[in-house]
């Protein structure tokens, strides 16, 4: 139950009674606000927005407002200038929302935004026979904390991994091989091996001006399916999706799709022949492009003059073949901003072929990993493994279990959750646009903003309801919900729908986990005040509270891609 509704539907229902019809439930919700302090009330409503419909003061209009406004959930009203203040009835909103999570318990907060219509979404899509990089790992955190939150919102999500495995590259990438290359040691250590021969190459090519050309023959070789040119594209790939695999496995990701690049390798020539027949191509160059100046934009490069296809009409391709295949409603791309010009020419290209819905097409960009205010790089020794990054996190969490808790059991499992955890929570606490600096020390500390402290905040309610017993005489005594260090942490399980929904509706899912903070801190204020398993008094009360807390946090986490270990 949502009680920001109930807010609305007695404004509304107050404004109907004196027969003002123009002002809709939308307009109100969008007015409400959550005062910044307790004491100001539950949610505010400031009457601005009724003041040239009634042809009264604000400040008038509250007075009214204030007087007619009547609901079991409502304890009472303030008003103050313009402003309605509405102060829930403790007791019973308690009540409500607790029996409801002990009910639902993982289902708590299920919207039914979606009836299961799909949403592709594209996530982390690295690139073959390169390394992982911090951008790679922001869309996968992101990309699959948006397929849970989706999920959570009554949608199917399918994940797609769009793997970065076709282009003139490929083509460089077999020179460099067969002329540089051994076998044993890109065996031994793929990515490292084929990123030094990639690197090599564009060293040497700028002495050598053949080999330019060389790199181009090879790509088309492999675009027309040579058996050579193919075999080590295949074996480059396969090498590389293993070592993709060992991260998503400490991630704990999995995908339903990894039709990359390549795999459209087929599929462009049906692309190219639409646009033809649409009138939507021009020569530009000896290249095919469409062009795209009354947009303002830059032409969109379909084919090289020597026949090479592109990233966009991949791109072009895949979305075709993603409508035909899972009917989305809407289709997201988790992609770094620097690709915001490619994801305009894309969808627009796909608007003058007429397809109404690439409306329904979603660039999510986000913004970089930075390393002492600069961006981290793969390249140029640079490199940051992220699997390095992973494991390293990893290590700290163990090293921490081990001081704090050593007889704990599964410490390894216990250590990945937590160390992974942390690393993901560092991320999708930022809003999605903005760069974080990238700080170990700082994502793992078991206080202050980090997903270790949620965890453990989790691992504490678990151990409070294993410890607990109730005693066959107890009343529930529901006033302790009235309690002033009780209601901060009702009224956030309260909002929980409200929150998945905003973080659905603007993308972010910094949303849940600003909203988890705020849960622990409250709980955390709570169990450091309150001796919650000692009196008898209202313990059953004070219990339910615990649980229905434990199953919030870790449903919240769990939309993060976050585990939630019981003990740490
Ligand atoms: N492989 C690309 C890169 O690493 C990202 C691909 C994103 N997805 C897409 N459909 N273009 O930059």
């Amino acid at each position: 139950m949502v009680f920001k509704e109930v807010i609305v539907l007695s404004i509304f229902e107050s404004l109907n009674s004196k027969e003002i019809f123009s002002v809709s439930k939308t307009d109100i919700e969008k007015a409400i606000e959550i005062p910044p302090q307790g004491k100001m009330g539950d949610y505010a409503f400031p009457c601005f927005l009724l003041a040239s419909i009634m042809k009264k003061s604000p400040a008038q209009i509250a007075a009214e407002l204030g007087k007619s406004i009547q609901h079991p959930y409502i304890e009472h009203v303030d008003v103050v200038g313009p402003y309605v203040n509405f102060f829930l009835n403790r007791q019973a909103v308690g009540r409500k929302i607790i029996d409801e999570i002990l009910k639902k318990k993982a289902r708590y907060g299920d919207l039914s935004i979606g009836q299961g219509e799909n949403i592709t979404i594209d996530l982390s899509s690295p690139n073959i026979a390169k390394p992982f990089s911090m951008g790679h790992l922001r869309s996968t955190v992101i990309g699959n904390a948006l397929a849970n939150i989706v999920e959570k919102c009554g949608f199917t999500s399918v994940k797609i991994n769009h793997l970065g495995d076709w282009g003139t590259q490929f083509g460089k990438l077999i020179t460099a091989y067969k002329m540089w290359g051994d076998e044993e040691r890109v065996k031994a250590n793929p990515i490292q091996e084929l990123l030094a021969l990639y690197v090599r190459f564009h060293e040497e090519a700028e002495k050598d001006f053949e080999l330019e050309e060389e790199g181009r023959h090879w790509f088309k070789k492999l675009e027309d399916g040579d058996e050579e040119a193919l075999y080590l594209w295949k074996w480059f790939r396969t090498a590389s999706l293993k070592e993709f695999g060992r991260i998503y496995q400490l991630l704990g990701i999995e995908f339903d799709s990894y039709h990359g690049e390549a795999f459209y390798n087929d599929k462009m020539e049906a692309v190219i022949k639409e646009l033809e027949e649409k009138n939507l191509l021009t020569e530009s160059d000896g290249a095919m492009v469409v062009r795209l100046e009354e947009s303002n934009l830059p032409p969109c490069l379909i084919k090289k003059s020597d026949g090479a296809t592109l990233y966009a009409t991949r791109d072009l391709a895949a979305a075709l073949y993603r409508k035909r295949e899972y009917h989305f409603a809407k289709s997201f791309y988790v992609v770094g901003g620097e690709q915001a010009l490619h994801f305009k020419q894309l969808f627009l290209v796909l608007k003058k072929m007429g397809y109404t819905w690439a409306d329904e097409l979603y660039h999510i960009p986000f913004g970089m990993m930075l390393k002492d205010g600069k961006k981290m790089s793969t390249r140029k020794g640079k490199i940051v493994l992220l699997e390095e990054v992973l494991h390293d996190a990893i290590k700290a969490a163990r090293d921490a279990i081990e001081s704090r808790n050593p007889n704990l059991e599964n410490k390894d499992e216990i250590a990945r959750m937590v160390g992974v955890g942390a690393v993901i929570f560092h991320d999708l606490k930022n809003d999605r646009l903005n760069d974080i600096e990238f700080s170990l020390e700082a994502m793992l500390t078991f206080e202050g903003e980090t997903g270790p402290y949620l965890q453990y905040t989790y691992a504490r309610t678990c151990s409070l309801l294993r410890k607990s017993h109730v005693p066959n005489s107890h009343t529930s005594l529901y006033e302790v919900f009235e309690d002033d260090k009780v209601w901060p942490i009702i009224f956030l399980l309260s909002r929980f729908e409200e929150v998945i929904a905003s973080a659905f509706f603007e993308l972010n899912p910094s949303r849940i986990a600003k909203y988890l903070l705020d849960l622990s801190q409250q709980f955390n204020k709570y169990y450091g005040t309150v001796k919650i398993l000692e009196e008898n008094d209202g313990l059953v009360a004070r219990l339910k509270l615990v649980k229905a807390t434990s199953i919030v946090l870790r449903e919240g986490l769990r939309l993060l891609g976050i585990g939630t270990p019981e003990r740490m």
